[in-house]
């Protein structure tokens, strides 16, 4: 049996939704719990598959770990195996984050090569050239990244592209090289000012997180720590377009809006009315008409996030006019708009550019989520489609969007997650 994700289009989505912690932050924070001998705990942490990953990887690496709700809690011990496997880092590619820390613990780290992935090639060259320059040997054998290193030393590193991965990477073997590492072109997205949050709290001194330039003193030893997840921005702003889409009226309690501030100023050009809520942390978008057509540019934070880049071209498809799109960060994004055609959207890419040609309605067929975004994309797209949407794949929307099904009930849509027969005839000669 297979799990499909059934819709049918033409709900307004009204009411509230509550953003928990942040994918994308959670997993990084579970491998700097590796830093530090002892108990590490994260609240808030999204109740999604890729953080079970991660537990797994982390267990395998010696440390026991629970989830209770959103409590992740960590116990680290103090001699930690060195091997992440192809089975774990090919199901997650982030599992690749345990690198640093473990090299930085315990001298050497072997990490599978996560493959290739669909949005693009996603290599990490960035990754070892950063290690590389604080003194660890890093070499490829089997399928396998290899690193050692005696003990690291702290290096100025410069990076080519503001990669998210690569600077928290060089953050977390930086915390316990030996003097100051400066890394130069530092991803600024508040994931990275998390993962500096929690090695704050965790002993660790950094200096200039969610700026370009970061500069860490390496200490002898780190200890655990409490700290909260921050929320998920990207699936906040997904309930944002969402409700932009369909014409609705939804608060999102629990986000961030000065992490979206772009996403949202696009969606108020749009004609949507962004409100931010009174005593407490979230906000409002409220739509009484057709969007107007807004053009996108992705970029690293703060610009456009590319993980909203699907959104975004689902949002021209039924929007008055037309919108160019385009993609900064990543290679493939664009393979989603195949499946959008399929629902009657009107979108022509050129390299990293797309034309997307509004349409009052879509129409309601089966398409196949492609990755996480893609999949909430081809989503939002069916609940503004006639008829009736069928999506499949949707294990991957699952890794990022805890309880998407439910939480898009409770603001009125008509979706259901059905299991179907993976083939409705016999596989056989
Ligand atoms: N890149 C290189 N070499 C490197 C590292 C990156 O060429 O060594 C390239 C990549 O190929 C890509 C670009 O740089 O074209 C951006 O990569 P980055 O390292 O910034 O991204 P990441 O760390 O691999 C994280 C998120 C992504 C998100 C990006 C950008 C996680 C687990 N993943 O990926 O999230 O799109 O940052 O914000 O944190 C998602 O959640 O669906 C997702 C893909």
């Amino acid at each position: 049996m297979v799990e499909l994700f059934r819709i049918v289009g033409g709900a307004r989505l009204a009411g509230n939704v509550t953003v928990t912690g942040a994918k994308n932050s959670v997993l990084k924070l579970m491998a700097a719990a590796l830093l530090a001998e002892g108990r590490t705990v994260l609240t808030s942490a999204p109740q999604i598959l890729d953080v079970v990953i991660m537990g797994e990887v982390l267990r395998r690496l010696g440390c026991m770990v629970t989830m209770d709700g959103g409590t992740v809690a960590i116990d680290c011990p103090e001699r930690l195996g060195s091997e992440a496997d192809y089975d774990l880092v090919r199901r997650m590619r982030a599992s690749i984050c345990v690198l640093g820390p473990l090299l930085a613990r315990t001298g050497e780290a072997k990490v599978a090569l996560p493959g290739g992935d669909n949005i693009g090639s996603r290599g990490l060259d960035l990754h070892i050239a950063g290690l590389t320059r604080l003194g660890a040997e890093v070499t490829s054998e089997h399928g396998f990244i290899i690193a050692r290193a005696g003990k690291l030393t702290g290096a100025s590193v410069w990076l080519d592209f503001p990669s998210v991965g690569a600077t928290e990477q060089i953050l977390m073997a930086g915390v316990l090289a030996k003097g100051t590492t400066v890394i130069d072109n530092a991803a600024r997205e508040p994931e990275i000012v998390d993962i500096c949050t929690l090695l704050g709290e965790m002993g660790a001194q950094i200096f200039g997180a969610g700026t370009s330039t970061i500069e860490i003193d390496g200490v002898e030893g780190l200890h655990p720590a409490t700290h909260e997840t921050l929320p998920d921005r990207i699936v906040a702003g997904t309930w944002a377009i969402a409700a932009v889409m369909t014409r609705g009226d939804v608060t999102v309690r629990g986000a961030q809006a000065r992490h979206l501030e772009i996403t949202l100023d696009k969606l108020v050009t749009a004609g949507a009315t962004v409100e931010p809520l009174l005593g407490s942390t979230g906000f409002r978008v409220a739509m009484e008409s057709r969007p107007r057509a807004v053009d996108v540019v992705t970029l690293p934070y703060p610009g456009f996030p590319s993980d909203l880049l699907p959104m975004a071209i689902a949002l021209g498809a039924v929007s008055d006019g037309a919108s160019m799109v385009t993609e900064n960060v990543f290679d493939s994004r664009f393979m989603f708009v195949n499946e959008l055609t399929r629902l009657g959207g009107d979108v022509r890419t050129d390299g990293h550019h797309a034309v997307v040609r509004g349409r009052e309605r879509l129409s309601g067929a089966p398409v196949r989520a492609t990755d996480i975004r893609a999949g909430a994309g081809l989503v939002l797209a069916g609940l503004c489609a006639d008829g009736s949407t069928e999506i499949s794949d949707v294990s991957h929307i699952d890794r990022g969007y805890p309880d998407f099904v439910a939480n898009l009930r409770g603001l009125s849509a008509d979706i259901e997650r059905v299991e179907v027969p993976e083939l409705d005839f016999p596989l056989e000669f």
